[in-house]
């Protein structure tokens, strides 16, 4: 079997490299020609664990290709997936520039039979505004006769556990129109769920919604947390004890229950605002989704406002140790991060800042500038600091040596942004703690 994916980001490239790990012959295409060359070099532009050994296997044996080319391979192929970037545009709306160029890409060269299948995270509908792009333009190149189906098949992989996700999926969803295609996404996915087929088809509209509101019920679930813990704190309770009590209701589950100081990344915040949109654009109003926004919004605020609050306000000349720039650990994607959210704020209250990340520094470069010191571990960030701030709970962080920190600090306060810490430990070496909810 013979495909392309077309966008070779943290979706296209896992994609890519899984299938090629199970015998597909996988070509993943991208613009960016630096990216490409880089790849065939065996350099992953993306901090993934465990990507790396499967992208150089199957590149050196020949089932994995890279390609900035599109139109020079599309005829070979049975299956083509679109997995560019989907960002939000204006008013939140989902840009879907990247997509129908290659949709423009596809239905301008391709003169043989092709499955075209969108795994970006796309508004209902997309893949029918496709389905029609294609189907003008051949019929405009007089190949009114030549055969092609779309389907949805959205990725739900989280970053940082992207591999495993992809090998071992909870279920994968895939939104077709003819048998054909149902076959062929049969036959592509049937290795991953050999022993228990939880492949799930369905039209694909349904499929498109899916994507959209299985991320919006993740999102509305941290931002509920967030909203109890905050008043938890007002009201001398602990979030740590509520949250236990809570997920052992099997109704509710333990997952996704983790107060914190919000959520980002690349996916929560552009998808509810992107379904906001959808809403709208359907006469519908999302109440609960727009609260979801609003109370996120709120929460990537609150490290600040415990700094602020610790020093009465007089934040200026003071310096803050900032560890964890990544919007979750085991990534460097600092897309909508909370970190980042942190320390503008810091900088225009005329805080320093130290940053450290065990992946992100690079990516954190690009979004900060020399506004801060970049730190060459934990320790180096916290020297001279009056306070250690936790925006992402890297496993390195959570048993720290505290004498040390006692002695290299020039305050002793820590703020915790995902309550990984214990606040008597803290208290007994001397230190000032406060997490969220507690
Ligand atoms: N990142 C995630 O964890 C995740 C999870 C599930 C779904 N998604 C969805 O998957 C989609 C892709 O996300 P991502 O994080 O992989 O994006 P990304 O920004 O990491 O990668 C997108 C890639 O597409 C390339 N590209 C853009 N236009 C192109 C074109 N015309 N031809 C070829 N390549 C082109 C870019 O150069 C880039 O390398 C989005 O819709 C996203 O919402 C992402």
């Amino acid at each position: 079997m013979k495909i392309a994916i077309v966008g070779t980001g943290y979706v296209g490239l896992v994609s890519g490299a899984c299938f090629s790990e199970m015998g597909v012959d996988v070509t993943c295409v991208d613009i960016d020609s630096e990216k490409i060359e880089r790849l065939k070099k065996g350099i992953i532009p993306i901090y993934e664990p465990g990507l790396k050994n499967i992208v150089v296997r199957n590149y050196e044996a020949d089932r994995l290709h890279f390609s900035t080319d599109l139109p020079a391979i599309l005829n070979d192929m049975e299956i083509v997936f679109i997995a560019v970037g989907t960002p939000s545009g204006k008013d939140g709306t989902a840009d879907l520039s990247y997509v129908m160029t290659v949709a423009n890409t596809i239905a301008e060269h391709m003169s043989k039979p092709l499955l075209i299948v969108t795994k970006s995270t796309v508004p209902v509908g997309t893949s029918y505004r496709i389905r029609d792009l294609v189907r003008k333009r051949l019929d405009e190149r007089g190949l009114t006769d030549l055969r092609f189906d779309v389907a949805s098949n959205p990725e739900f992989l989280k970053e940082g556990a992207a591999v495993n996700d992809f090998m071992s999926p909870d279920r994968v969803i895939v939104g077709v129109e003819s048998e054909e295609a149902k076959n062929l996404m049969t036959k592509l996915y049937r290795p991953f769920v050999l022993n228990n087929f939880r492949v799930i088809f369905m039209d694909i509209l349904s499929s498109e919604m899916t994507k959209y509101a299985s991320n919006a019920m993740l999102a509305t679930r941290i931002s509920f947390m967030n909203d109890i813990a905050n008043l938890c704190e007002r009201v001398g309770a602990d979030v740590n004890m509520v949250r236990r009590g809570m997920g052992s209701d099997s109704r509710i589950g333990r997952s996704f229950l983790y107060p914190g100081c919000g959520y980002g990344g690349s996916c929560f915040p552009k998808d509810i605002r992107a379904l906001i949109k959808v809403a709208e654009d359907a006469g519908y109003e999302m109440n609960v989704l727009k609260a979801v926004e609003e109370v996120n919004n709120r929460q990537k605020d609150i490290l600040f406002q415990k700094f602020k609050h610790h020093f009465n306000g007089k934040m200026e000349g003071r310096t803050a140790a900032v560890w964890g720039l990544s919007f979750k650990p085991e990534t460097d994607d600092m897309r909508e991060a909370p970190s980042l959210t942190l320390i503008r704020s810091l900088r225009e209250a005329g805080v320093s800042v130290r940053v450290y990340d065990p992946a992100a520094m690079q990516e954190a470069r690009y979004y900060l500038n020399d506004s801060i010191y970049y730190a060459t571990d934990i320790y180096d960030a916290a020297n001279g600091a009056d306070a250690l701030i936790v925006p992402t709970e890297w496993k390195e962080f959570r048993l720290p040596n505290w004498s040390i920190l006692k002695k290299i600090m020039n305050n002793h306060v820590v703020i915790d942004g995902r309550n990984i810490y214990n606040m008597e430990e803290l208290a007994s070496y001397g230190f000032a703690y406060s997490g969220i909810g507690q």
